[in-house]
């Protein structure tokens, strides 16, 4: 498969989308507004939490609008007791925080070669927030899980004429982990409607999908859920295929953790920065291990600097990292940037292709255009 350079990331950057998000500080990049898709440009990528006007939003269906009072999320299936919870109890219940990346599995879609259906999100379908509330094993234990619980499904409240509801299901390990948490709380604040009020899952280290919003109902299961959103969407190939297979000749599973990645979120792609000092920088996450390394290549890969981690750090987090580059000569250069974690993970030059687009995570990449001190000057 072709790597993807930066003159078709220029052709294929979705700002020809960009339209003012009123309640988004007019800041995001719209894909559809039938039901909320937009993506936060990555040069908003500033500070190690991402503000929740930045934060991306992605919607399947209507988003629904929902009482607090009125508000109850049931838990039932394969337990001993069945409950139906309200805030009040939720608020009552011993609370976790945890920082972590969501991102969409459908992250970085645009760039894959051939193209793949889907929207057509850049880079921006990502952000890093702390979360609170009751751990999910706290909610299920509350209601006593029979030998038989293997899966935990999570239904949300919002709807769509003619289709299918929004719900999927993690196994049972994953749910009974210390960090899966039924969140109330963004940013230290309530949830916003956007991002699930008035609870949402949280399923750190795993793709966006597993993080239903407006969560209503929890049921364990015997096994995995079967519906559209776990049957037909979010899977992978089992193996590696070629690119450009069709996808009904595609053996597949469910899609889990996300993969090893880093992204540049400055300078801007097509920027014009002058010789001297240039500072790079962006961001890296990786799923159930550590970060360990963010290389930096201004040669188009030939050679690779080590950037530098910021401090701020947590188990599920990304990890800012910064590079300054002395930029000697004027003219054009693609600077690529490179993750490895502590598994030994490392971005590879090219993804590993899918009839969905799921999981892009190729060595990121820019092009700049370096100019000297005079040039341009008034
Ligand atoms: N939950 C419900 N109920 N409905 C949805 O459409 N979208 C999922 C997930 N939870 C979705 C949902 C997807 S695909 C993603 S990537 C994340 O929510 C996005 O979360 P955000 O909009 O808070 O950024």
């Amino acid at each position: 498969m072709k790597r993807p350079f930066s003159d078709e990331i220029e052709k294929s950057a979705p700002s020809a989308a960009v339209q003012a998000m009123a309640d988004k500080e007019k800041t995001l990049i719209g894909h559809s507004f039938s039901s909320l898709e937009c993506e936060m440009p990555v040069e908003l990528i500033r500070s190690w939490v991402t503000p929740v006007p930045h934060f991306f939003v992605r919607n399947h269906l209507n988003e629904p609008s929902i009482s607090p009072e009125e508000w109850r999320l049931t838990v039932a299936g394969e337990v001993e007791k069945p409950i139906a919870l309200n805030l009040h109890d939720l608020a009552g219940m011993a609370r976790h925080s945890i920082t972590a990346v969501l991102e969409c599995a459908g992250n970085g879609r645009v760039f894959y070669q051939p193209p793949t259906p889907g929207s057509p999100w850049g880079r921006g379908a990502v952000g890093n927030a702390h979360f609170s509330g009751p751990r999910l094993r706290d909610i299920l234990l509350r209601a006593g899980l029979k030998k038989t619980a293997m899966h935990v499904m999570f239904r949300g409240l919002d709807q769509a004429s003619g289709q299918a509801p929004f719900i999927r299901s993690i196994p049972i390990e994953k749910a009974l982990d210390e960090d899966t948490v039924v969140a109330t709380h963004m940013n230290d604040a309530p949830l916003t409607a956007h991002h699930g009020f008035p609870a949402r899952a949280v399923v750190p280290g795993w793709i966006g999908a597993s993080w239903c919003k407006w969560l209503t109902e929890i049921r364990v299961l015997d096994k995995e859920f079967e519906g559209e959103f776990m049957t037909e969407a979010y899977r992978v190939p089992c193996q590696p295929i070629p690119p450009g297979t069709l996808a009904s000749d595609v053996n597949t599973r469910a899609l889990t953790a996300l993969n090893t990645k880093s992204i540049i979120a400055g300078p801007a792609h097509g920027a014009t920065v002058k010789t001297g000092a240039v500072h790079i920088h962006g961001a890296a996450w990786t799923s159930d291990a550590e970060i360990t390394g963010v290389d930096i290549s201004t040669d188009g890969g030939v050679t690779w600097s080590r950037a530098e981690l910021e401090s701020e750090r947590a188990r599920y987090a990304w990890r800012l990292w910064n590079y300054i580059w002395k930029a000697s000569e004027p003219g054009d250069y693609i600077v690529m940037s490179r993750a490895t974690d502590s598994r030994g993970r490392c971005q590879p030059a090219v993804a590993t292709w899918n009839p969905w687009g799921y999981l892009y995570h190729a060595i990121d990449q820019i092009k700049i255009h370096v100019r000297t001190q005079a040039e341009g000057a008034g």
